[in-house]
């Protein structure tokens, strides 16, 4: 399958082994969006990791927006591995909507309170 060549793939056993601070690192690194992807609701191997994600994406969510961080450059959605379409589908339509934004600022404010 073929995705937009600007995405850098983390992989991790399973969405609950996720920590937020990944995904604050991530934009204080300079990434300009963070697509978690996590196995169907029901169909995780270690039974409740993909609510464990769902429960802490809902909290990040929060808190990079009070970082000044725009919501569309986070997004949660459920896709299994045999699902590489959809995949590139999603990597393609988040590329899109972070092309609309703009380069995101928060490395930027990082820096200038260091
Ligand atoms: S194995 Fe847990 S979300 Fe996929």
């Amino acid at each position: 399958m073929k995705y937009a060549p600007n995405v850098r793939a983390l992989r991790v056993m399973c969405s609950g082994r996720i920590e937020p601070t990944f995904v604050l690192k991530a934009f204080r690194e300079g990434a300009d969006a963070v697509l978690i992807c996590g196995c169907h609701p029901g169909d995780c191997h270690y039974h409740e990791g993909n609510y464990k994600c769902l429960r802490r994406y809902h909290l990040l969510q929060k808190y990079v927006q009070q970082m000044g961080i725009e919501k569309d450059r986070l997004r949660l959605e459920w896709v299994s591995a045999s699902e590489g379409k959809i995949f590139a589908e999603l990597v393609d339509e988040m590329t899109e909507t972070v092309s609309k934004l703009g380069p995101c600022q928060f490395r930027k404010v990082m820096e200038t309170l260091t």
